[in-house]
């Protein structure tokens, strides 16, 4: 893995902080990493932390000179321990958002109650939540499905909705298919949303869920 650039790793002024979770090929972290790439988008990825090792993801991150950490479950004698040592490795960092993206763990009170996390989840919630949201699309024959960024809380894919682009099923989609047509929406609504989340914070009031 490359060691972080001192010049890249140096927070620019004025940009808002985010540290990226990834568990897979990390292609919405590459959105983030492109936009992030232009001052102008005013957000710095300050770490992107994984559940596992070796994945595209945590590449990606490195290939960009930006600092990596792993934190496995197994690698703890409990889910509280792990969670208290991701909220650690996290805090290091002092970030203004904690995005989710791709990151295949439920996170818990140690991290939500310390940072503000949102996840992106290619489903329109509150249909399809969980892990396989777009085989569960097509097995239930919907006509419409897409994404949907929302703010993490304690359960699965139940936080408040902050944006969501729907995405067409077709007759003869797969899961590949559908998922990869999510994507290409997918990585723009969470560029947008991480952007405007970072620079000026998300507010929840009675579930509804607004950027200022
Ligand atoms: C995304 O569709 C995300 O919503 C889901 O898993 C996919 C991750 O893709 N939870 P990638 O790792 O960003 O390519």
């Amino acid at each position: 893995m490359t060691a972080p650039d001192a010049a890249t790793a140096a927070p620019a002024p004025g940009s808002a902080g985010i540290v990226v979770l990834v568990s897979g090929s990390g292609t919405n972290l590459q959105a983030l990493i492109d936009a992030a790439a232009d001052p102008a988008y005013g957000v710095r990825i300050l770490a992107v932390g994984a559940d596992r090792a070796g994945i595209t993801g945590l590449h990606r991150a490195a290939a960009a000179g930006i600092p990596t950490f792993v934190c496995r479950v197994q690698d703890y004698p409990d889910r509280g321990a792990w969670d208290a040592a991701l909220a650690d490795l996290i805090g290091v960092h002092e970030p203004a958002l904690v995005v989710s993206a791709g990151f295949m763990k439920i996170l818990g009170p140690a991290v939500l109650g310390r940072f503000t996390v949102v996840n992106t989840h290619p489903a329109l919630l509150p249909a399809f939540p969980g892990a396989h949201a777009v085989r569960d699309a097509i097995a239930y024959g919907a006509k419409v499905t897409g994404c949907t960024v929302h703010v993490v809380d304690a359960g699965v894919d139940t936080g408040p909705v902050i944006a969501q682009t729907a995405v067409e099923v077709r007759d003869d989609d797969t899961e590949e298919s559908l998922h990869e047509r999510i994507k290409t929406v997918e990585r723009h609504l969470l560029v947008d949303v991480v952007g405007r989340a970072a620079r000026e914070g998300v507010t929840v009031t009675d579930r509804k869920a607004t950027i200022p």
